[in-house]
């Protein structure tokens, strides 16, 4: 399967979400910034990721989502992650919304992951917790096997 995970991140936090599911979906991670409009439609499952910001996904999701014409029948997962307080909503719903408007397929429904404080660190549990939504999309066999604790070590560059 060619899978690709984009994801956007100020801190960090929903870089190494994406990397839990990259490693689950045997996928390319890449940073919004790295990623051109027309290059969304071109794999079997695409993954976006996005801190909340305003209740909403970041502007540079934005702007990729806006620069896309149309992802007719591509299949999608889209997280975000999230604090326990918001006052707008969240990130995920909104770019469900936004991708089922172009004709994308969600395969599992939107999820958030959440941290402390808004810099970080993620909640305790999250980063199994994105291990087990990623594997709702696939049929998992013994060779993918995330180490999570491997990538509890990992930090940004
Ligand atoms: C400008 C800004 C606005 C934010 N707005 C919200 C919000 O509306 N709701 C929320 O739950 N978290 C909000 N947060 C906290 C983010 O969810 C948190 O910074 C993010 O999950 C961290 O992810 P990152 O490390 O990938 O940037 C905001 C953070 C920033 C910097």
């Amino acid at each position: 399967m060619n899978a690709v995970v984009i994801y956007d991140s100020r801190y960090g936090n929903t870089e190494m979400i994406a990397r839990v599911i990259g490693m689950v979906l045997g996928a390319t991670v890449c940073h919004v910034d790295l990623v051109q409009p027309n290059d969304l439609s071109g794999s079997d499952l695409l993954v976006l990721g996005s801190p909340t910001h305003g209740g909403f996904h970041s502007e540079k999701i934005e702007a990729l989502l806006k620069d896309t014409d149309t992802l007719d029948g591509c299949k999608t997962m889209v997280f975000d992650t999230r604090t326990k307080r918001t006052l707008f909503g969240y990130a995920a719903p909104k770019m469900a919304k936004k991708l089922s408007r172009k004709g994308a397929v969600l395969v599992v429904p939107p999820e958030g992951f959440y941290v402390m404080g808004v810099e970080g660190p993620l909640n305790e549990g999250e980063m199994e917790r994105a291990e087990i939504w990623a594997r709702q999309s696939v049929s998992m066999n013994g060779d993918h096997a995330v180490q999570i604790k491997d990538l509890l070590e990992w930090k940004s560059p």
